[in-house]
């Protein structure tokens, strides 16, 4: 192709441009540092939760001692600003990317173009479906999580002896986040032989994953959803349980309950599961409104995923310790789970206080 002066010009002034949108960060907040050993991109999927936040602090500060520089980046969500994102950190030359997808789905070209470079990749939290480009896998183990949830629920109904009928609704996370199917799943071996023996009663009938997901893990969607399942099957019936995966959830659905009266001495609130001990959450277990949350300790996440990242770099292996478990569809990635704990009104202070993951003050 012939180029005229002209187009030569502002060729070379878009050129430029794409060069300080690339300084200043391009779509997003990047807060890039350089370090001695090269420099990480962090894509994290939402700064609405806390933990996402506490996740790129604890990993920002971690590679930092390790001495690489970083390039964090949170999408708000948006599915397309996280695939540019990735871009533009693979564009800048980072030596490897540590994502937590939205839709884990949705990375199979910007990890194509992530290979190409030579880049790799940790997964992290939520596994990277659809591609052979996912190097390791730092999580935490995520049916045992619906497990601790679900086991919860059985040990507050006393179910193992109570006869029952116990009313019981399901709340699933994101159908674009592979977690939410482990979490679903462990929670459902756990209940489904008490839902299939009648003992729990799940009064609208809606038991399945594509029934009860919710997008994005929106506690507004499972706030309305709540809303209609309590006047289509419960305005003469208490409801006993909730399984709600995701603190944020849990949040939404006390909101609902409490609007038709649910949360005073005639009419308790029903048993509510949650994930993440936020703080919101961990406050509402306190004023004894949500039960359970499930404690993943993010410091200790962030330690993973940068020792793996760091072990890759150096042509080393990482530790793993489940090589079975994760199938992305095209390869098995091979992850190292953490245990993730129980948390309530009787053990919060002990897990998450003596922890130092919380000051006492932020709790009151
Ligand atoms: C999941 C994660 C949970 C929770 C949820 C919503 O992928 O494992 O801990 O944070 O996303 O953000």
């Amino acid at each position: 192709m012939k180029r005229t002066p002209s187009a030569i010009l502002s060729a070379a002034l878009a050129a430029v441009m794409a060069l300080v949108l690339t300084a200043c960060g391009g779509v997003g907040d990047a807060a890039q540092q350089s370090g001695e050993n090269g420099t990480v991109g962090i894509a994290m999927p939402t700064k609405s939760s806390d933990r996402w936040v506490a996740d790129g602090k604890n990993m920002v500060r971690l590679f930092k001692e390790a001495g690489y520089g970083t390039d964090l980046q949170y999408a708000e969500d948006v599915v397309e600003d996280q695939v540019s994102q990735i871009e533009n950190m693979i564009t800048r030359g980072v030596d490897a990317l540590v994502i937590a997808a939205i839709d884990g789905e949705a990375l199979t070209d910007v990890l194509q173009m992530a290979a190409d470079n030579d880049i790799p990749v940790i997964s992290y939290d939520r596994l990277i479906n659809g591609s052979e480009h996912v190097d390791y896998y730092a999580t935490f183990d995520n049916f045992q999580v619906g497990v601790l949830q679900a086991s919860y629920i059985e040990e507050s109904l006393d179910l193992k002896n109570e006869e029952g009928p116990f009313n019981i609704e399901l709340f699933g996370g994101s159908p674009d986040d592979n977690n939410a199917y482990f979490f679903y799943d462990g929670a459902m071996s756990v209940l489904q032989p008490y839902i299939d023996e009648g003992k729990l009663e799940v009064r609208s009938g809606q038991t399945e994953m594509d029934q009860i997901a919710t997008m994005r893990w929106s506690g507004a969607k499972a706030q309305s959803r709540m809303d209609n399942l309590l006047s289509s099957h419960y305005s003469n019936k208490q409801l006993d349980a909730v399984l709600s995966p995701y603190d944020g959830i849990s949040i939404g659905v006390i909101s609902s309950l409490k609007a038709v009266g649910y949360g005073s001495e005639d009419r308790p609130l029903p048993v509510i599961t949650g994930q993440d001990a936020e703080l919101a959450s961990v406050k509402s277990i306190i004023a004894g409104e949500q039960t359970q949350t499930v404690f993943k300790d993010t410091r200790k996440l962030a330690e993973v995923a940068v020792n793996m990242t760091d072990a890759v770099l150096n042509g080393e292996k990482p530790k793993v310790n489940d090589t079975e478990s994760y199938d992305n569809g095209k390869k098995v990635v091979p992850a190292h789970l953490l245990e993730p704990v129980s948390v309530d009104e009787d053990n919060y202070e002990e897990a998450l206080i003596d922890s130092g993951y919380y000051e006492k003050s932020e709790l009151s």
